[in-house]
């Protein structure tokens, strides 16, 4: 496909966070309610010379902020705008339609989450800093900002082991997540479409184009809205987030590896702390390093390290090398023959970052987890379409014959699916892990959207 060099946005509108990957070292999420407008207008006034734009910067700012608005934070500036946006924003997370692609059931019910508070989350605002002064001076003034406003602040965690409960950015590990993997390697390209009416490249699938994320252009692959009239004009060059905390259990993950280890030395032989590697490589399709199993299928290798030049059904068919239900293959099956064909696979732009300290062996209490920002431009289609996709493989033939198999390392085991899963092996039969355990649990949900510039100035009565 050929693209535009010049796309019809103006970086300098759009937030961010959504065209750039951020690598400043520490970030708080900070979670809020409004009382009333006028003091969601001076709160959202006072932030405005921190928010940081797209455009490029000579200097990197040592702190910066980017706001995110829920539907019910929108409506707390315009009450005109009920039913026009699409219903999933609307009605939030939590809604039955929603949690037919979540299924957040049992301890991630949507009943407890944000520490069981009752209040309804308004705004978002995601404060990043090169330094912790820096990032705690502008935690402060948001703080201060939101107290001369009538704006309360949401502290999602349980305040414990002298964590203040806000979501903040666990700095030390740079590039890794929890379960101790190289995160946020592949994202979407983000270029513009010259001609909307020229198909994607049908062996990448891969409708990764600005114009699948930013509001307000034609040419989507996933309708994203609004387009039209002055919820359209509120929209244009915003982004939607799917805000998702998700408590990662550590004890579970390193148990289910040193119980399951001696099964995989029976298959494989060597030692069992090869096997843990090993069969850690398999539920997400890529070594703890990063390097993709499809082009290093016998052990990590810096050098691909960074890879995402690879497809599944082309260089690995038969699953021999990555298995279909690993996190990765699932999240994007590339090339893999969709049902129904021509399926378009839904791209998210991943800007998570995790929180809560590593656990200590053998002592794993305490809580930790990903603050997961997934950005889209239509939460139903890419957002919860991929999600119903992580709780049941069902979205190709060649993943499920004749079982719903689940995302090795995400589903909700409530779900659904089959918790089991299958290794293929070139020699010999398959290694089949019957039941799979629950690995994560839902702290939290919150649709947002990530307003333009020109939106937030408006909201804070700058705009004519
Ligand atoms: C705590 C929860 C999660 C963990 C530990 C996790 C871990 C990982 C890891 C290790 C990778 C491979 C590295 C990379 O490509 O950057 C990855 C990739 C990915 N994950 Fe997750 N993830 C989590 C949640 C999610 C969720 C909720 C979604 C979607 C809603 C998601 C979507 C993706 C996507 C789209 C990729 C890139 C796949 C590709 O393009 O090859 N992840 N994740």
């Amino acid at each position: 496909m050929t693209n535009s060099p010049t796309p019809p946005y103006e970086p300098r509108n759009v937030q961010g966070m959504i065209l750039r990957g951020y690598t400043h070292r520490y970030s708080c999420h900070m979670l809020f309610t409004f009382a009333d407008r006028k003091g969601a207008t001076d709160f959202i006034r006072a932030l405005l010379p921190y928010v940081q734009s797209a455009e490029a910067w000579s200097n990197k700012p040592e702190r910066m902020l980017n706001i995110g608005l829920t539907f019910d934070g929108v409506l707390t500036f315009e009450p005109g705008f009920k039913s026009q946006f699409p219903t999933e924003f609307e009605a939030g997370p939590w809604s039955a339609d929603s949690q037919q692609s979540l299924h957040d059931t049992g301890p991630s019910d949507p009943k407890v989450w944000w520490n069981a508070t009752k209040q309804a989350v308004h705004c978002i605002v995601h404060v990043y800093g090169l330094t912790a002064e820096a990032l705690g001076s502008l935690v402060t003034t948001v703080s201060q900002a939101a107290g001369t406003n009538r704006v309360s602040e949401i502290l999602p965690l349980k305040p414990e082991r002298g964590q203040s409960g806000r979501l903040e950015e666990y700095a030390p590990l740079e590039n890794y997540i929890h379960f101790g993997y190289k995160d946020g390697i592949d994202n979407p390209g983000l270029a513009w479409p010259a001609d909307p009416a020229v198909p994607t490249n049908p062996v990448k699938s891969d409708p990764g184009d600005a114009n699948n994320f930013l509001v307000g252009y034609p040419g989507s692959t996933f309708q994203p809205g609004p387009e039209t009239g002055r919820a359209g004009r509120f929209a244009k060059d915003g982004c939607y987030n799917a805000f998702r905390v998700l408590y990662q259990d550590v004890r579970a993950f390193d148990q289910f590896l040193a119980d399951t280890a001696p099964m995989v030395v029976a298959a494989i032989g060597g030692s069992e702390d090869h096997a843990r590697e090993w069969l850690a490589a398999k539920l997400v399709g890529r070594w703890r390093n990063g390097s993709p199993l499809v082009l290093s299928p016998d052990a990590p290798d810096q050098a691909t390290s960074d890879k995402t030049d690879f497809l599944y059904k082309r260089d690995d068919g038969n699953a021999l090398r990555c298995p279909f239900s690993a996190h990765s293959r699932v999240s994007n099956p590339r090339d893999e023959t969709m049902l129904p064909t021509g399926t378009p696979v839904p791209r998210l732009i991943r800007r998570g970052v995790p929180y809560g300290a590593p656990p200590v062996p053998p002592d794993y209490d305490g809580e930790r987890g990903l603050i997961g920002i997934f950005l889209c431009g239509a939460l139903a289609a890419q957002f919860e379409k991929l999600y119903s996709w992580i709780n049941v493989n069902d979205f190709s033939n060649a993943y499920s014959p004749g079982f719903n198999t689940q995302d090795a390392l995400l589903a909700n085991r409530g779900a659904a699916g089959d918790r089991s899963f299958t290794i293929a092996m070139p020699i010999g039969n398959p290694i089949r892990i019957l039941s799979l355990p629950q690995f994560i649990v839902t702290r939290g949900t919150a649709y947002c959207l990530l307003p333009s510039m020109e939106t937030l100035r408006g909201i804070a009565g700058l705009l004519e």
